[in-house]
């Protein structure tokens, strides 16, 4: 069975994690498949944007594979971890950029990694919520840095110390999630982003991901430099005689 369905349209993937029967939790073996695919989409310029949901309308991902856990002694829940973990800011380190179609609930490592997407549209029914302290855990992909860097330390710690779910209405209020919408507008907002100069996509995403941790004087320098490496790119030009010659860009990333 292969854990992750791809489709491909133009410059964009559509993957859905293949797991409905234990709501797209994750597992060993879906963690080292996504490892290789965001392997393969990082190391080319074909797939622009990808849009991850889960299999099913009932979840997104529903976290950490607790069956699975169960069997693992304390040495493999370390290293998984591990592994998830580094998987996880693999997703921000590609140039390639990822949206969560959280078309159902995300709990814990489910709302871990779409705080790792560069943007989340969440189904009109969904939930997300970092549940992990009604476990006797606490979030451990993740989820107690990103959440408060999006939204802010006063409701992310309400969020993560409460474990309270979140509906999409409440998650869109907070910034959680930036829209709420259908997979076909999670599809045309990846189309959006694909049609740009992929270089320069990159290079926004990274900017923006990057001077987060600096200040604000840093972070201009930052953004100078990323500026900088535009200036040599063909798809630069491209963009200079599509608007001249009054037509759409085609750009290639070069
Ligand atoms: N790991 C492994 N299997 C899981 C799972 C998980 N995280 N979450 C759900 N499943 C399995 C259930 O055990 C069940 O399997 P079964 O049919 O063999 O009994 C199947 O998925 C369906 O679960 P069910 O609870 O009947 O579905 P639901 O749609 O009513 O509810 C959830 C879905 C995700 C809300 C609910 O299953 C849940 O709360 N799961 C635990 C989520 C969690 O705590 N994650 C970890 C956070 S740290």
């Amino acid at each position: 069975m292969s854990e992750i369905l791809i489709e491909r349209a133009g410059g964009v993937e559509v993957w859905t994690i293949n797991g409905e029967s234990r709501r797209n939790a994750l597992s060993k073996a879906f963690m080292g498949e996504f490892d290789r695919q965001l392997a393969r989409v990082s190391s080319g310029r074909d797939v622009r944007v990808v849009v991850l949901r889960g299999a099913g309308d009932k979840a997104f991902c529903a976290g950490a594979d607790l069956k699975e856990r169960v069997g693992m002694s304390e040495a493999e829940v370390r290293f998984f971890l591990a592994e998830v973990r580094r998987i996880f800011r693999a997703i921000e380190h590609s140039d390639t950029v990822f949206i969560a179609y959280v078309n159902g609930v995300a709990l814990g490592g489910g709302t871990e990694l779409a705080l790792c997407c560069d943007l989340r549209v969440i189904d009109v029914k969904a939930e997300m919520g970092l549940t992990e302290v009604k476990l006797g855990i606490i979030p451990g992909a993740g989820g107690t840095q990103r959440l408060p860097r999006l939204i802010g330390v006063g409701p992310a710690k309400e969020l993560i110390l409460t474990g309270r779910r979140v509906g999409a209405d409440e998650a869109v209020r907070l910034g959680l999630a930036s829209r709420i919408g259908t997979q076909a507008d999670a599809q045309a907002l990846a189309e959006e982003i694909a049609k740009n100069a992929p270089i320069a996509v990159g290079l926004a995403k990274h900017a923006i991901d990057e001077g987060m941790a600096f200040d604000l004087d840093a972070a201009l320098a930052l953004e100078h430099r990323k500026y900088q490496h535009t200036l040599g790119t063909e798809d630069r030009l491209e963009g200079l005689r599509a608007f001249a010659e009054k037509r759409p860009p085609v750009y290639r990333g070069v």
